[in-house]
């Protein structure tokens, strides 16, 4: 068959697991469970208790994972000083890094800094934080994360607006010429992930209520959300 006339390929929506939402106290084990089900990249969580009141993991934790593993390192920067915490994960050599918009005093200097380490760079929005926020740092993004719950805690419900916002997200970008993947983190259900995929979610933050759910396995969850993501991807497709 020639290539033109070849099917055209199914997009591929990754599951990123986030650790803070794993059994930390047997994390090394944990992470082999998420690989063995064909899992590739894990999001970590860094928080420093001022940009959100929380801290669950810190640059340990990621320096020692990243001694366990091969799965791509997925940053979620939630703190103040954004340049200190992108060279210390690049020291300890991650793939991509999301900083928060609203955090950055100098976003463009601090993207620029992510992607001078060769680490893609993402800008990462609040559920209240307006697309426009990204009209000024385009040229600088490989991604863009949307949150869909109010950063610092797992466990919490989907802010209603924001899955309106993944299409919004998806169009302002194709307006624009800019084939980035979104991610999408907060409450990322088996209820949720449908209606995620089908608006433009290409990263899927699996938390408390996908991959860590108490209801089954690592392996279980995941083959769930696999179903959900097909599920997503065929109405997307109409
Ligand atoms: C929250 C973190 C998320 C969180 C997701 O600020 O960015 O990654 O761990 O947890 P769930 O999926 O339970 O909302
Ligand atoms: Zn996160």
């Amino acid at each position: 068959m020639s290539v033109e006339n070849a099917a055209p390929t199914k997009p591929h929506i990754h599951i990123a697991p986030s650790v803070m939402c794993a059994d930390l106290c047997n994390l090394e084990a944990d992470i082999r469970e998420l690989e063995t089900a064909g899992i590739d990249m894990l999001h970590f969580d860094l928080m420093d208790a001022h940009f959100v009141p929380n801290m669950p993991i810190g640059l340990a934790l990621i320096q020692q994972s990243r001694a366990k593993t091969e799965c791509a390192f997925d940053i979620h920067l939630m703190v103040e000083n954004n340049d200190f915490f992108v060279d210390a994960v690049a020291e300890i050599g991650v793939q991509q890094i999301a900083v928060h918009v609203e955090s950055a005093t100098h976003l463009d200097r601090t993207l620029s800094l992510i992607q001078a380490h060769n680490i893609k760079a993402g800008a990462a929005l609040n559920p209240a934080t307006p697309l426009s926020a990204l009209d000024y740092v385009l040229e600088r993004l490989d991604f863009v994360l949307i949150m869909t719950v109010n950063p610092g805690f797992a466990g919490q419900k989907v802010v209603p607006a924001t899955l309106r916002k993944i299409a919004k997200c998806r169009a302002f970008l194709d307006e624009r010429g800019m084939d980035l993947p979104i991610e999408v983190d907060g409450n990322v259900s088996f209820e949720n992930i449908p209606k995620m995929v089908s608006a433009g979610a290409d990263i899927l933050v699996g938390g408390t209520s996908s991959v860590f759910h108490t209801s089954g396995s690592r392996a279980e969850n995941i083959q769930q959300a696999q179903q959900a993501i097909a599920l997503g991807l065929a109405h997307r497709e109409g």
